[in-house]
């Protein structure tokens, strides 16, 4: 039999979207983040968003369908992402993930990846 998917376990479509609309309603809001994003497509930056994080975990491959391989760092490359970037979206993305019913475990799994793709997208690295 093969196992569920991540996407499927922790509830599917319905839990991408109540995850991404909170990060985005709160991210709207931020000095440090909400300049970089396109301000007549929030609607679209969601979307995105949401898709991609559904692929990569088992769901429907919409996103690929739509923007082609993720290259995530390369799309990010246009925005300067420093340490206050990348911890302003990880805050925002915490309570986001907050939100949701997720397990110990299933909360483990999701942070873990957020934490680390969210390192991996800084490309602005001031001498400390
Ligand atoms: C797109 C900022 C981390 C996934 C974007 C955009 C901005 C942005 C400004 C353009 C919005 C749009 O038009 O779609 C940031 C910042 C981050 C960060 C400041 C801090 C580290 C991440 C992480 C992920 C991610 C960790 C994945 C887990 C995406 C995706 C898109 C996107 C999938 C849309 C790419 C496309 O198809 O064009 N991000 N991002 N981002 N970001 Fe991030």
């Amino acid at each position: 039999p093969s196992a569920r998917t991540f996407h499927d376990e922790v509830g599917g479509g319905p839990t991408f979207t109540k995850l991404v609309g909170r990060f985005y309603a709160t991210v709207r809001t931020d000095p440090v983040l909400a300049p970089l994003y396109p301000q007549d497509d929030w609607d679209g930056a969601e979307i995105r968003l949401r898709g991609f994080l559904e692929q990569y975990w088992g769901g429907p491959a919409t996103y690929s369908q739509q923007r082609g391989h993720p290259r995530l760092r390369m799309r990010h490359a246009p925005f300067a992402i420093g340490p206050a970037e990348r911890d302003a979206w990880l805050r925002h993305m915490r309570a986001a993930v907050d939100s949701l019913d997720l397990t110990a475990e299933q909360d483990a799994t999701l942070w873990g990846y957020l934490e680390m793709a969210a390192r991996s997208m800084q490309n602005r690295f001031p001498d400390d």
